[in-house]
């Protein structure tokens, strides 16, 4: 078992990660018993909320739950609604917990209502996808999805702890497992050629590899809670992923939509064999790295992007593997930049 610690400055807080957890017991060691409401979706109730239920109840605490449907499509204003409601009627209060149990759909939701109920609770994540484990768990990011723009209700507020059983990967489908290592490459090629290195072997284990991109989002945190600099090299390929996963109607995941977004800035930006190396061990873990929307129009959507202000975009771009540096483009810079990304593709 492996514990992170993480220095925002509005909350510190461990995260652990490691085989066969007791969620339960992890618990009781950072929090007195109360009583928690589990939020989850129904894959992943359908998996876990029994044995999670019985593991808390075991420990001394009170569990309710709440579940809704998978998918992206969930992570909306309605679904907080309901389930802020069903918090009411189950009388959960400030000093109660609310616990994520999924991936980073149940996260952001979850964390986006504690961020709300009652003007801020407290709340727990047990992340069950790689992706959630690495990324959305950690850090503080709470949000839902408006119909035209994706992640655009939200707040910072950190979790008191994350427990992470790797054991649950075990049940991911192999395209959502390998979402997850589309965030886990992009922490290769912003800050860790190393890391890079052991994913494109397959010589690293799920528990190092969340234990080291984990380290790396607690030092960006760390740097910059709030997302005014720093933080922003976290969001290399999603100005472009975002885009997609918007004009798909979020059909097309996350992960698959920052895959295909590091690929273009990667085929503009980095020399011919960096290109390769990343298109390689993107198409390794059978990620996209191709879109066949216009890319006129999802240029145009990224002024949507949360990073723009005024009339540009915050973009992140690579300089070689292991570092990006941050720049302010147009619409059309930014339209040129994918386009070029797109023609290098052709040509390797
Ligand atoms: P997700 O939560 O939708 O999970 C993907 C699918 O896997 C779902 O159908 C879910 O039911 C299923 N699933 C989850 N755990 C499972 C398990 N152990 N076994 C079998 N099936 C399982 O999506 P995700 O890919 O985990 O996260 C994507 C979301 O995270 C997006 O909404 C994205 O915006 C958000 N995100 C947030 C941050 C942040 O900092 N807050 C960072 C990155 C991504
Ligand atoms: N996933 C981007 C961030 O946490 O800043």
């Amino acid at each position: 078992m492996n514990k992170v610690h993480v220095s925002a400055s509005t909350k510190e807080y461990d995260v652990t990660v490691g085989a066969g957890l007791n969620y339960g017991e992890c618990l009781k060691e950072i929090h007195s018993p109360c009583k928690l409401m589990i939020v989850s979706d129904d894959t992943v109730a359908g998996l876990y909320l029994d044995s999670a239920t019985q593991s808390f109840t075991d420990a001394g605490f009170t569990v309710e739950s709440y579940v809704f449907p998978h998918g992206e499509q969930s992570k909306n204003l309605s679904v907080a609604e309901k389930l802020m409601e069903k918090m009411v009627d189950k009388g959960i209060t400030k000093t109660d917990l609310l616990v994520a149990l999924g991936g980073g759909v149940v996260g952001d939701l979850t964390g986006f209502a504690a961020s709300a109920f009652l003007r801020g609770m407290d709340f727990v994540q047990l992340p069950t996808t790689l992706l959630a484990a690495i990324d959305s768990s950690v850090g503080g990011k709470t949000a839902v999805d408006l119909m035209n723009g994706k992640n655009m209700v939200g707040a910072f507020h950190q979790p008191i702890g994350v427990f992470c059983d790797i054991d649950t990967f075990k049940t991911l489908p192999e395209e959502t497992y390998a979402e997850g290592m589309a965030e886990a490459i992009k922490y290769g090629i912003i800050y860790d050629e190393p890391l890079f290195t052991r994913m494109e072997r397959k010589d690293i284990s799920d528990e190092d590899l969340v234990k080291r991109c984990v380290e790396i989002k607690a030092e960006v945190v760390a740097k910059d809670e709030f997302d005014k600099g720093p933080r922003h090299i976290l969001n290399f390929g999603h100005t472009l992923g975002h885009a997609i996963e918007t004009k798909s109607g979020y059909t097309i995941g996350h992960g698959q939509g920052v895959a295909v977004g590091m690929a273009a800035v990667c085929g503009a930006m980095l020399n011919s064999g960096d290109f390769k190396r990343v298109l390689s061990v993107l198409k390794s873990y059978k990620l996209p790295v191709n879109t066949t929307y216009d890319l006129h129009e999802l240029a145009m959507l990224s002024k949507a992007d949360k990073k723009r202000h005024g009339d540009v975009i915050r973009v992140v771009l690579p300089t070689k593997i292991g570092e990006v540096y941050l720049k302010d483009v147009t619409p059309d810079e930014w339209e040129k930049i994918i386009t070029d990304g797109f023609h290098a593709m052709e040509e390797n």
